[in-house]
């Protein structure tokens, strides 16, 4: 009987033991297993903290499970490197804290450093900025300067981000800095049209990004990029409410590093200030981008559906006499359709100093929404072009700069938040390069 249980027992023992080695293997990592509970209110930042700290020490893959249900998460900081590839799984809504007084670092959720990462499974994540919006008491507890990004991914190499949603966030949406090879896939992004300063997803000092399938409505750029975007994708995305698709602002910083190889194809753009723009400060430091191609571009009712401004001037600030010292060069617009609401919907405002390189302009087809009828804008730059244009693009120069100030004026009211933006990641990932 005793030798009996005996052996029942030790078989009972081995087989528990199986489990736990098969759990190992499949390599889950549930957060409710690490204590967080799907109640909306209780701060989950230790539970998910701990289940990536255990997944990151697997030497295999190793799968972070966010079941379905609402969590509260106050802040977290992932950082690799971890032995072996690591996947998010979030089912459920992950929930900050509206007070906008809770975040001391521009960051709500960061992913540093991780080689083989994945994130998926139509899991929302919610900044929850409608207190944020309001702006209320910014200057005097100066909060504003670090109001959260949403999520940030920061050097990471082979990563897939598919099927998720980032919403509400305080500040930008996604914030990419120093990646390899990072694709975003079905992303969506929405927020109200009047939140301040939430870019949909920045890009910058990374190579070989792809955004594919996105949907981008919130209150400032679609998709922007800062100095180093290089071999980028932006393919079928739709956007819209917000400020469109926007390289740079470039020129602001020292040594920014080059912009090059970016394609934007198959997009859609509707009820957005702006449509495809690339602007460069006046007044520059030196900067290069090359290589910048939109193609397949669908606009509706877009304020200015083509724009390169080298006279970028928010809040008017700047000394538009002097000329942006960033070269622009190999830059082609082709087919792009649609109606504007603005009479300048086409403007290629380049600098004096370095003129445009190499644009050329294909098949360019937009009516005005309203009454009257669509017109080019043209300083500095002798386009090619191919096909045909309506309106006609870059014809007749006089008044250009006259133009092009006007032009320059109101777009840089438009988007004063969005050279805010362009400002604050600046420096947020120069710090960050310094410590890379
Ligand atoms: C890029 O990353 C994906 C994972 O998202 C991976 O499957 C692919 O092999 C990587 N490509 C290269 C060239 O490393
Ligand atoms: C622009 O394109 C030409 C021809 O394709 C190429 O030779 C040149 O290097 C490119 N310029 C830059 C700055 O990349």
């Amino acid at each position: 009987m005793a030798a009996q249980l005996n052996i029942f027992l030790g078989m009972s023992i081995i087989s528990v033991l199986l489990m736990l080695e098969v759990e190992a293997q499949a390599g889950s990592f549930s957060v409710l297993k690490y204590g967080a509970k799907a109640d909306g209110k209780t701060d989950m930042s230790k539970a998910l903290l701990d289940a990536f700290k255990a997944a990151c020490a697997s030497s295999s893959a190793a799968k972070v499970l966010i079941p379905k249900g609402s969590f509260l998460l106050s802040g977290a900081k992932l950082e690799g490197p971890c032995k072996g590839p690591i996947e998010f799984l979030v089912e459920g809504t992950v929930m900050a804290p509206p007070d906008v007084k809770a975040f001391k670092e521009p960051l709500w959720i960061s992913f540093n450093k991780i080689t083989n990462f994945k994130m998926s499974g139509g899991g929302i994540f919610d900044g929850k900025g409608a207190q944020a919006y309001k702006r209320e008491g910014c200057v005097k507890t100066d909060y504003c300067k670090h109001l959260p990004i949403n999520l940030r991914f920061d050097f990471l190499t082979n990563a897939m981000i598919q099927d998720i949603t980032s919403k509400d966030a305080k500040q930008f949406h996604v914030n990419v800095l120093g990646c390899k090879n990072i694709t975003f896939d079905k992303f969506t992004v929405t927020a109200p049209k009047e939140s301040p300063n939430t870019d949909g997803i920045h890009i910058g000092r990374s190579t070989g990004v792809k955004v594919l399938n996105t949907k981008i409505g919130t209150g400032d750029d679609c998709v922007s990029f800062g100095d180093g975007s290089e071999n980028v994708l932006i393919k079928g995305v739709t956007c819209g409410p917000g400020h469109g698709i926007s390289i740079g602002s470039l020129g602001l910083y020292q040594k920014e590093d080059p912009v090059k190889g970016i394609t934007i194809s198959g997009c859609t753009l509707t009820n957005t200030k702006n449509g495809v723009r690339i602007k460069t400060w006046p007044n520059s430091y030196p900067g290069v981008a090359s290589d910048m191609h939109f193609e397949d571009i669908t606009v509706r009712n877009v304020d200015y559906p083509i724009i390169v401004d080298q006279k970028y001037c928010p809040w008017n600030r700047c000394n538009l006499k002097a000329e942006s010292k960033v070269k622009l060069s190999n830059i082609s617009f082709k087919n792009i359709r649609g109606t504007a609401t603005q009479e300048e919907a086409i403007k290629i405002i380049c600098s004096a100093t370095y003129p445009c390189q190499n644009v050329e302009l294909g098949n360019i087809d937009i009516k005005l929404a309203g009454k009257g009828t669509a017109k080019s804008v043209c300083t500095n730059v002798k386009p090619k072009l191919t096909g045909k244009q309506s309106p006609p693009v870059c014809t007749g120069s006089s008044k250009a700069s006259d133009a092009s100030d006007k032009a320059s004026g109101g777009s840089g009211k438009a988007s004063a938040e969005s050279g805010k933006a362009g400002g604050g990641s600046g420096k947020a990932s120069s710090s960050k390069k310094k410590s890379s």
